[in-house]
Parts: C-alpha cells; structure tokens; sequence
C-alpha cells in the first residue's frame, strides 16, 4: 500500500469512529423509576413509571434546538404521524423558532397481494410536497418498517430534503438500515406507554412514559 492509500484508510477509519452528528441527539433514556408515581394497569397488563415528563421535556427541547439551528430560514413543511406522535409533534412545533408548516397524516394498512402481505399507504396529506423541505415527525422507531417504507414514497414526490424526527428508538429491534437525524432517546427492547403512545388504543394520555411489567 502507498502512503497515500494508507493516509486515506487511517483517515476513513479515524474518523468513522468518531461519532457522526446524525447521534448527537438520541441519548438513552435513563430508566430511573421517579417516586411518588403509581403504576398503572391498561386492559391485562401492569406498566411502571419509565420516563418523567420533565425529562421527555428537556430531550424535545433538545431536539427542537437542534432543528432550529439546522432550519433557519427553510420553512419545511413538517408531516406528522398518526395517532402516535400528536403529543410529540404539538410539543415540539410550540419550540420551533423558523417557519414552517404542519401537517397529520396517518398510514392506513390493508393486506396486499405482494409477498411481504401487507401494504401502507400514507393518507391524509393534503399538500404539495414538490421541491420542499420535509420533515417525518414520529413518536417511536422499533423495526423501523414504517419509516423505511415512507421515504422512497416522499421522495418519490419530489421532495428536496426529507429527514425523520422521532421521539424515540428501539436500537435493538432496528431491522432496515435507516438513517435518523433527529432522535430524542433510545430505550430498550421493551413495550411503553404514554405521551401519545398507546396499548390497545388506550394509554396516551399520560404525561409520562411507562413500561411494561413482565409477569
Ligand atoms: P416499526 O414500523 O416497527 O418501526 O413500528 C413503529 C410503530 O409501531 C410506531 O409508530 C408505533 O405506533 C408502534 N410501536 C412500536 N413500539 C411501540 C411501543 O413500545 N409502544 C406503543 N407503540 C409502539
Ligand atoms: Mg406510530
């Protein structure tokens, strides 16, 4: 090997350890069960406190920082996901300094005919997308099927930059490659509630999040 092709490997490698700023946000959600808080039971099953509200509240104005600085003076257009991410997304547009609009949209799913049997379309949007800046607001990442199905048909709008901002991802049950810019917190592979997250339809009305207690 030359020194240049050295140069260039030590290079590529050095700096593909560093952190990239695409996890500069996505901190793990410290599991610290808050006092005074009961548990609660949903339907069959007990869930314990996880995550304080004044925590979910400090990780979205971080979040919401960081778009700040990266959106001055874009005016995107930010698409919000439903049911789940209603609580988050009206949290964090009230923490928006630049222009921008808002839209809720919702995947409806029915069983296709292709091989992975089911198919999601995104309903709802009523907007042209065409040349703008777009930003996919998510309550929470776990396969990442959802999000990975979405881009190719945003992109296939024409859009000019589209970029994800979740509230929070399960790492460990990732199963596509997906690129997430904007992520508030990590947590385990484990079923929660609250803060627009539901079971079963019920449960998204709590102002902080609660986990599942395994019996
Ligand atoms: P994915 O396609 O596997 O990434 O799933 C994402 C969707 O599953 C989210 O938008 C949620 O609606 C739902 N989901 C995933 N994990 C949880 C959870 O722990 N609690 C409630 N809903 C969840
Ligand atoms: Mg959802």
């Amino acid at each position: 090997m030359d020194k240049i092709a050295f140069g260039m490997t030590f290079f590529t490698l050095f700096f593909s350890i560093l952190p990239s700023d695409r996890d500069f946000l996505c901190t793990f959600a410290s599991n610290s069960t808050f006092t005074h808080t009961p548990m609660i039971k949903i339907k069959d099953k007990q869930f314990e406190p996880f995550i304080h509200h004044e925590q979910i509240a400090e990780r979205v104005a971080a979040l919401a920082d960081k778009l700040n600085a990266d959106y001055k003076g874009k005016n995107p257009i930010l698409i919000a996901i439903l049911n789940g991410a209603f609580i988050f997304a009206a949290d964090l547009v009230r923490r928006l300094n630049f222009d921008h609009e808002i839209q809720f949209a919702k995947f409806s799913s029915y069983e296709g005919m292709d091989t992975t049997g089911k198919v999601q379309e995104l309903i709802g949007l009523s907007i042209d997308i065409k040349n703008r800046d777009v930003i996919i607001v998510e309550d929470i990442i776990d396969t990442g099927t959802t999000m990975f199905n979405l881009l190719p048909k945003l992109k296939e709008h024409g859009v000019k930059s589209v970029e994800i901002a979740v509230l929070l991802m399960k790492p460990g049950k990732l199963k596509v490659p997906l690129d997430v810019k904007y992520c508030a917190m990590t947590i385990p592979n484990e079923f929660i509630v609250g803060y627009g997250l539901d079971y079963d339809g019920i449960g998204r009305n709590y102002k902080s999040i609660y986990v599942v207690k395994e019996d």
